[in-house]
This record gives structure tokens, C-alpha cells and sequence, in this order.
């Protein structure tokens, strides 16, 4: 039997009831058994993006950050859109990522996105894109998927229960997974 795929989830709001961290713990609940799925919790906890930090010793939220991502096979991404663009504190943690050129960084890992929002956040996407780009993630098209989901989907235990979204979400991992152990 191979190993699963781990696949790191990663929620761009900070929000006690967001749409986005619902359907990530939901994908975490809804992981094929190929998957083992784990959301990432540190978002709030990182500081300011500064090069001159970017040293040894690292800040220990950036360190913690970039552990879980070399340890992640994936990455799933899921943020709202603020103003036009990504949260701040989201882009924060991808500014993070950036720097890190050690074996199992974002450089070229798989990565994909689930977009929640209902109004589109095209802009927001857009730029994700851009910043992995840049990142030298690689992003897989094919996982990457629209799921509009309203805070009327989330249950009182901060889960979807509509098994059409819960397919959805579990396909993207599945695709996710297909390509990383291609
Ligand atoms: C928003 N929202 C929003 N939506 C959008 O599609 N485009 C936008 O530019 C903005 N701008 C924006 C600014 C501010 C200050 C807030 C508070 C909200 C709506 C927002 O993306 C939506 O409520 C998401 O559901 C929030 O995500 P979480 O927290 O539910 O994951």
C-alpha cells in the first residue's frame, strides 16, 4: 500500500464562522482515503512580513509555517476576496513561503484552490495566481474548482452537509493527490 497523499489545507480568513474554514475542515472530514488532509491553524499568528526577519532563527510561527508545508505532499488553499484582492493576512503568509529554499518548500509543489464565494472573487484569484507564480508553486488546473458555498451551508458544527458540496470539495483533493504522486 502507498502512503497517502498529505495534503496541507489553508484558509486565507481569520473569521470565527468563515465560509472558507468550513469547507476546509469539511475537506478534512471528506478526504479520500488516499488523502490524509490536515488544516493549517498558525494564519493569525505570523508577523508582519519583513526580509530582515527571514534569518535564522525564523520568527517561531514561520518556522512552524514552513515545517507544515515541507511536511504537506499538496497544498488547498481556500480565501475570500477583501477589497479587490486577498486578505492581507493571507498574502502575509505567502510572502512567507516565499523565502524558504529548503528541500519541500511551495517551490514547485502542488497546489490548488477551492473558490467559496458566490459572487466570484476574481480578483482575489487572480492574484493568488499571480503570488504562486512567483512562489514557483505549481498550480494544477485541474483540481482547482468553484464551490459557492453561503453560511446557511454550514451546520451548527462548523460543517457542509450538502453532500453535492462535500463531493465537490472531495474531488478536488482527489485530483490534487492524482497529480502530486504523478
Ligand atoms: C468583503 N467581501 C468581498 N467579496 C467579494 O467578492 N469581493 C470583494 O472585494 C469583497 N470585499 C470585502 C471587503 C470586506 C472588508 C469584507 C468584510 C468583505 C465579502 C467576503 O469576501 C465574503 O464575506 C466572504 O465570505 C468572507 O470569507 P469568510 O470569512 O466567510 O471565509
Amino acid at each position: 500500500m502507498t502512503d497517502p497523499c498529505r495534503v496541507l489545507l489553508v484558509c486565507g480568513s481569520l473569521r470565527s464562522k468563515s465560509t472558507n474554514a468550513a469547507v476546509l475542515r469539511t475537506a478534512q472530514r471528506v478526504a479520500p482515503q488516499r488523502v490524509a488532509a490536515t488544516v493549517y491553524e498558525g494564519l493569525g499568528t505570523l508577523p508582519h512580513f519583513n526580509p530582515d526577519d527571514d534569518v535564522e532563527p525564523l520568527p517561531p510561527a514561520v518556522a512552524k509555517l514552513r515545517a507544515a508545508i515541507r511536511r504537506a505532499d499538496a497544498l488547498c488553499f481556500s480565501t475570500p476576496e477583501y477589497a479587490g484582492a486577498l486578505p492581507g493576512a493571507f498574502k502575509n503568509l505567502l510572502d512567507w513561503t516565499i523565502g524558504d529554499d529548503q528541500r519541500g518548500s511551495i517551490y514547485e509543489k502542488p497546489v490548488a484552490w477551492i473558490n467559496t464565494s458566490p459572487r466570484g472573487a476574481a480578483e482575489a484569484h487572480r492574484s493568488l495566481r499571480i503570488v504562486l507564480g512567483y512562489a514557483h508553486a505549481r498550480v494544477v488546473d485541474s483540481a482547482c474548482a468553484a464551490i459557492p458555498v453561503r453560511t446557511a451551508d454550514i451546520g451548527d458544527d462548523g460543517l457542509i452537509t450538502d453532500p453535492t458540496i462535500r463531493v465537490a470539495i472531495a474531488n478536488v483533493l482527489a485530483q490534487l493527490a492524482e497529480t502530486a504522486a504523478g
